[in-house]
């Protein structure tokens, strides 16, 4: 099988790495991919937002199957143009994304199918997101409806930060045409679980399950970035939970998402939030979790090439599919400056170093080659995943990898899974 991964982060790198695990793959292309892909795979220069061209490469590649990593290429209707094209893609329509591209659609999915979610008001003036915020009290939690690229969600604590988000969203713009709408949320407390679920239209099949630490600072403090770390399985999780998940939020999705005419093929994401009252959706993603899937993928044992295919086909089949039972931590080192504005052209060194060391892999993201030499490119450079028998091994492994690799302003959160640790899971 000739498969296409699009994308260019740590996400694609570790989906590219299960692909390979897979023993009906022959080759692997990315587009656009990374230097740590480009050991796995050939590289296209394609965009992930230049839709007909990836559709084309793949035509012309005679690409099986093409998996794809980022929301915006299945906001833009990737799935549409290579279905028109009779070209098998594992990613929902651009309608079906809809679940992660419009946060107000998703809001609105959720009353009408009875699935569990915070309250919230749809606002378009800064009245109507004062108003709302009035009613829900501080913290209040505004999203963007559209995409922002994991930044449109702002979390004001009072008056004067209420003052400053509605500054972001109104006067400057800071999120465009994605931040006309906003989603003024009620704040609910408890623990976060990402829950990943593979669809073919009909039914679905959960993946293990992960936590992310969204925040960049430690304690979970600061801007909310793509994700710090994450690990797997989340652990302390209550009996029958991903049981309780699938019936209550991934199937009623599936079988509501086909009763309004989107079939929703592809992974869904599902960020929980386990509350008093019983987990409640947050939201939803049309695509694999970045960094959760480092470290999900890493516990796969099976063929992952033979799973997204038979999605993709609409005849889910499990397969040999299992979990090992051994706990992945995974760990971001971002660069000097993010999420804000980071610094790139920052010379990396010791990648190899901490992938000799046992039971850690590292997988690229913000990375590209200048002058012969690896340097820093994006928010978030490197994902470093360690393996170990319990979470607390796992964490070490991964600290320990993160150790070895250099660079100027390497930036990272030291307390990934401490949470979870510190309570003895
Ligand atoms: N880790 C959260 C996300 O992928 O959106």
């Amino acid at each position: 099988m000739r498969v296409l991964v699009v994308g260019s982060g740590a996400r694609e790198h570790a989906i590219v790495h299960a692909l390979r695990r897979s023993p009906e793959v022959s080759e692997v292309f990315a587009a656009p991919g990374n230097p740590g892909i480009a050991q796995a795979a050939d590289l296209l220069p394609v965009p992930v937002d230049d839709v007909p061209a990836l559709a084309e490469a793949a035509a012309d590649l005679r690409i099986d199957l093409t998996v794809v990593g980022p929301e915006l290429p299945l906001a833009l209707g990737i799935g549409d143009e290579f279905s028109k094209r009779g070209l098998r893609l594992f990613g929902p329509s651009s309608a079906a994304a809809q679940l992660e591209s419009s946060k107000v659609f998703a809001k609105s999915f959720c009353y009408r199918h009875q699935i569990a979610t915070p309250q919230a008001v749809c606002a378009v003036t800064e009245g109507q997101v004062r108003e709302a915020a009035k009613k829900f009290g501080f913290p209040v939690v505004l999203k963007a409806d559209g995409l922002a690229a994991g930044k449109g969600v702002l979390i004001p604590n009072n008056q004067e930060e209420l003052d400053g988000a509605l500054e972001m969203f109104f006067g400057r713009r800071s999120f465009g045409e994605a931040g006309a709408k906003v989603l003024v949320e009620e704040f609910v407390v408890g623990t976060e679980v990402s829950f990943m679920a593979i669809s073919d239209g009909v039914k679905g099949i959960p993946l293990a399950t992960s936590r992310d630490y969204k925040r960049i600072g430690e304690g979970d403090t600061g801007p909310n970035t793509g994700g710090m770390g994450a690990h797997s399985p989340a652990m302390g999780l209550p009996k029958g939970f991903g049981r309780t998940i699938m019936d209550t939020v991934i199937t009623p999705v599936i079988q509501g998402m086909a009763t309004e005419g989107r079939e929703y093929r592809g992974v869904l994401y599902a960020g929980l939030m386990l509350t008093e009252d019983g987990p409640k959706v947050l939201e939803f993603n049309c695509r694999f979790g970045d960094p959760e899937t480092q470290a999900v993928l890493l516990r796969l044992e099976g063929s992952f090439a033979a799973l997204i295919k038979s999605a993709a086909d609409g005849q889910l089949a499990l397969g040999g599919l299992s979990w090992r039972r051994e706990v992945v931590a995974c760990v971001v080192a971002a660069a000097c400056g993010y999420p804000g504005s980071p610094r790139k052209g920052d010379d990396i060194t010791g990648i190899e170093e901490a992938m000799a060391l046992p039971a850690v892999t590292v997988y690229h993201a913000g990375t590209r080659f200048e002058d012969g030499r690896l340097v820093t490119s994006g928010g978030r450079v490197l994902s470093v995943c360690g393996r170990g028998p319990d979470l607390e091994t796992a964490l070490e492994t991964a600290y320990c990898g993160l150790g070895a690799i250099r660079f100027a302003g390497k930036t990272f959160r030291r307390d990934i899974g401490a949470d979870t640790s510190a309570r003895g899971e």
